[in-house]
């Protein structure tokens, strides 16, 4: 292996999420519903919403300024600001821009938005990883950040119940091989042609807000679960499949597989096809959730702080989401 060989590495995560908790005991005041039908399907318990005043920037940069931190870097380090999301406080300026004066990264750095649905948070590293083994950027702010609450219809309760606000952040900087926090492998994958069966119809410019628009509430996001389910569980796993054989290893190498946080009945799927012990799968699901982007690196960032995923594990990372795209990924934390 060559000495001077630049590779990425995450060098530091971090999270943002509102304080506002919503547990199924509120929503069960608000729509038709109930604890046990939300726990049962789904594995959510809370999910935490944004007040009136508080705004996705806002957890997005608590979260890259906690990720930061981690990486013992400056805001002015910074080179690029990507933000994956699909609910930015507005369609212009990007989040990435919005958030970057937020932090103080103002030292010219690019910065710019990637809207891939849930799956953002991966495409974002990779597009930072090749960046940064190519040379052309040092380090590279990573964000996944959703503010779902202002998309959802609170009517709707096959759609309401399941989404939260959150955000996580990452560093991804260059570094030299077996450098802790290697980026391995990351593979991202779409498939256009289901992209109806999870979308948000309105409010892009093939359909404007207008007072229709208002009325038929088609400027929420609308979900088919059960083709949904189906294709998730299918391209999680066959994408963890290409990862793992790309790198010659085998699902036992693996200490830690974080997937996104959608739905327990999806992560037990992927979990049990792709034969990883539950003991192994991080979760964070019940207490927030599907944050769209943010579900894998604030799961990451979680399960690392406190320990459980340590220094030197092979973490396993998918997610899956409207596009359709989905990702998988290998970091040697
Ligand atoms: N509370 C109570 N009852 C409900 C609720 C609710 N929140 N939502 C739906 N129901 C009712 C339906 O109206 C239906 O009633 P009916 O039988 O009288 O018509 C019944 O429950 C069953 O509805 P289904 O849609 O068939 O429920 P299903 O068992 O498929 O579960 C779920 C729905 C949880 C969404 C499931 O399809 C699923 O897990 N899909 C995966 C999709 C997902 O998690 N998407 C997240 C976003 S996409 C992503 O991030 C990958």
């Amino acid at each position: 292996m060559a000495k001077d060989k630049i590779i990425a590495r995450i060098a530091g995560l971090g999270s943002g999420f509102p304080d506002q908790e919503l547990t199924n005991f509120d929503l069960e005041k608000i729509v038709d519903t109930s604890d046990q039908w939300i726990s049962e399907r789904t594995g959510i318990r809370a999910r935490r919403k944004l007040k009136d005043n508080e705004n996705n920037s806002d957890i997005a940069a608590k979260a890259a300024l906690s990720a930061l931190e981690q990486a013992k870097l400056n805001p002015m380090d910074i080179d690029l600001v990507i933000a994956c999301t699909n609910s930015p406080d507005r369609w212009m300026p990007s989040l990435a821009a919005t958030v970057q004066a937020k932090v103080g990264i103002n030292n010219g750095a690019a910065a710019y938005d990637i809207i891939t649905a849930c799956a953002g948070w991966m495409v974002g590293l990779e597009v930072a990883a090749s960046f940064v083994k190519s040379g052309q950027y040092k380090n590279v702010l990573v964000i996944g950040s959703e503010a779902l609450s202002r998309f959802l219809n609170w009517q709707d309760r096959t759609t309401c119940v399941l989404f939260g606000d959150g955000a996580g952040a990452s560093v991804v900087s260059a570094g030299s091989p077996g450098d802790p926090g290697e980026i391995l492998a990351l593979k991202v994958r779409s498939d256009g042609r289901y992209g109806d069966i999870l979308d948000l119809p309105a409010g892009g410019s093939a359909s404007p807000l207008s007072q229709k628009v208002l009325e038929e509430k088609s400027n929420f996001i609308r979900m088919n679960g059960q083709e949904i389910y189906k294709h998730a569980v299918r391209s999680m796993v066959s994408v963890c499949k290409e990862i793992l054989e790309s790198q010659n290893l085998s699902i036992d190498d693996i200490d830690w597989l974080v997937p996104h946080q959608a739905n327990i009945r999806i992560i037990d799927a992927v979990g049990q096809k792709l034969k990883v012990p539950s003991e192994k799968v991080a979760l964070n699901v019940h207490k927030y959730g599907n944050t769209s982007a943010a579900t894998v690196p604030t799961c990451f960032d979680e399960y690392a702080r406190d320990g459980r995923i340590k220094r030197g594990q092979l973490v396993l990372m998918t997610t899956f989401g409207g596009g359709l795209t989905w990702a998988g990924g290998l970091v040697r934390w």
